[in-house]
């Protein structure tokens, strides 16, 4: 079987150049289809989906939009423009020229970065597909399955870098890509957050909004590499993640848009009289928002750690906004405060910078967190609604890390096991939460038409109205 490379995936690095690279994705493509046809969006492969493909990274050409049937779209690796004479902004190798080729000694440590981000893309296409069968309305089905078919680009561009520069492990890493399976007891994810289920759509807004969020700021660190190549692909996914953070930056401020309407109208906040005109009350939004945020909050690691030291100091992986930061960019004597919760309160102390990376990531995550959350109360303060959502303190439900150990509250109080018992309910989603919310997931999908719970946006897609017949089901 011959596959026209330059055709099928549309590209800026000279596939058709190069003919080993070509045959081992040739090998790759159809497991990739595979994988999709199996792992993809449940039921969705025979629909005309209206989505953006990116065929270049320029303005125009990154986002060209168009119908197309999921398993037919062109997933293309792309990475941005070479900066001509760029230099290493950190670490020990600061000053001297980035690599375009992989150094044998930062081999191991460059492939397991590449893999662990490559297994998030996956993986979460994984957890959402069955989502569409419940879609609030086709503008929302849209939106999912344009999250989905750019994390699937998402991998190719990290097979891309394993096949390209990685050789053989390369190439076993790329099948392994597609043999994980998302919360698979024998072969899961690598990373927590991803073998969590998203049973609903606030699981998926918010998951959108947080732990994509957190792809933001992960692959932020990866623009920072001194690998070119990383480099350059991170800084093209980027654009891609900005849209994926809008999908749950807009789906939470419409479902607290609906109820507070609802609120208004009954003149209630009593949540089971809101329960029973089917929308979801604040606290239960609330709740979800802990979970996701202390879920998500781990994915960042342990908040010392010598990896990321080591990473930082070899220049595999920098800060967020590295290159503005106004210090030495090698942070040998640099201290950074982290948190003890050993001595029955949280106490700051503090570390060594350069085992502190993690945590400055997960600090920078949550800065950027809530300064979204922010945006939905200042909705619910225009409509005088007297509640404000909160992201609860980086140390509450961890699960990574020495805060793991220690049970404390949403507001950063240490507490007994027993007040955290009592008072878990309020917290974080209850089964009668969960089963709530999965109760009111039915499927809308005439165009114009949504669900109960959740406001339409206040726009469409790529100037397209509300009502556009965006999936064309057939
Ligand atoms: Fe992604
Ligand atoms: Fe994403």
């Amino acid at each position: 079987m011959s596959i026209d490379y330059q055709q099928k995936i549309p590209n800026n690095v000279d596939l058709a150049g190069d003919k080993t690279l070509q045959r081992a994705l040739e090998h790759w493509q159809p497991e990739f289809l595979n994988w999709w046809a199996d792992m993809g969006p449940e039921g969705s492969h025979r629909y005309d989906c209206y989505l953006r493909t990116a065929t270049s990274v320029d303005q125009e050409g990154w986002a060209s939009f168009g119908y197309v049937k999921m398993p037919e779209y062109r997933w293309g690796i792309f990475l941005n423009p070479q900066v001509p004479d760029r230099k290493i902004s950190f670490g020990a190798h600061k000053g001297e020229a980035v690599w375009q080729e992989v150094p044998g000694e930062y081999r191991a440590n460059l492939r397991r970065i590449i893999v662990t981000q490559g297994d998030t893309e996956p993986a979460s296409v994984e957890q959402q597909r069955h989502l569409g069968l419940t879609a609030p309305s086709m503008y929302d089905l849209r939106n999912l399955f344009q999250v989905n078919v750019e994390e699937g680009r998402h991998l190719w561009a990290m097979v891309y870098l394993l096949h390209r520069y990685f050789g053989r492990d390369g190439r076993e890493e790329a099948e392994a890509l597609l043999e994980r399976r998302s919360g698979d007891a024998d072969n899961p994810r690598i990373l927590g957050a991803f073998n969590e289920r998203t049973p609903d759509w606030l699981s998926f807004f918010m998951f959108t909004f947080f732990t994509d969020r957190d792809g933001k700021f992960q692959l932020s660190a990866l623009t920072e590499s001194a690998f070119d190549p990383l480099a350059r692909t991170t800084q093209f996914m980027l654009t891609e993640e900005g849209h994926h953070m809008f999908v749950g930056r807009n789906g939470i401020r419409r479902i607290v848009d609906r109820t507070c309407e609802i609120m208004l109208r009954e003149r209630t906040d009593n949540p089971e009289k809101l329960r029973a005109l089917g929308v979801i009350d604040l606290p239960t939004i609330q709740r979800y928002l802990n979970f996701h945020a202390s879920v998500t909050a781990d994915l960042f690691g342990a908040d010392l750690s010598s990896n990321a030291a080591t990473f930082y100091t070899t220049g595999l992986k920098g800060r967020y906004m590295e290159s503005r930061l106004k210090d030495d960019h090698q942070l040998l004597e640099a201290t950074y405060p982290v948190l003890n919760a050993g001595s029955g309160q949280i106490v700051v102390e503090q570390a060594p910078a350069l085992n502190a990376l993690n945590e400055r990531l997960r600090d920078d995550f949550i800065k950027d967190s809530n300064s979204g959350v922010d945006a939905w109360n200042k909705n619910l303060q225009e409509r005088g609604i007297d509640f404000e959502f909160v992201v609860p303190h980086k140390a509450f439900n961890r699960q990574i890390g020495p805060l793991a150990g220690v049970k404390i509250s949403p507001h950063g109080k240490v507490i007994s096991a027993d007040a955290w018992n009592a008072n878990m309910r309020d917290w974080l989603p209850t089964p009668e939460d969960r089963a709530f919310v999965q109760s009111l997931m039915g499927r809308v999908v005439e165009p114009g038409k949504f669900a109960n719970w959740i406001s339409p946006p206040s726009s469409g897609i790529n100037g397209q109205p509300v009502e556009c017949e965006y999936i064309r089901f057939g």
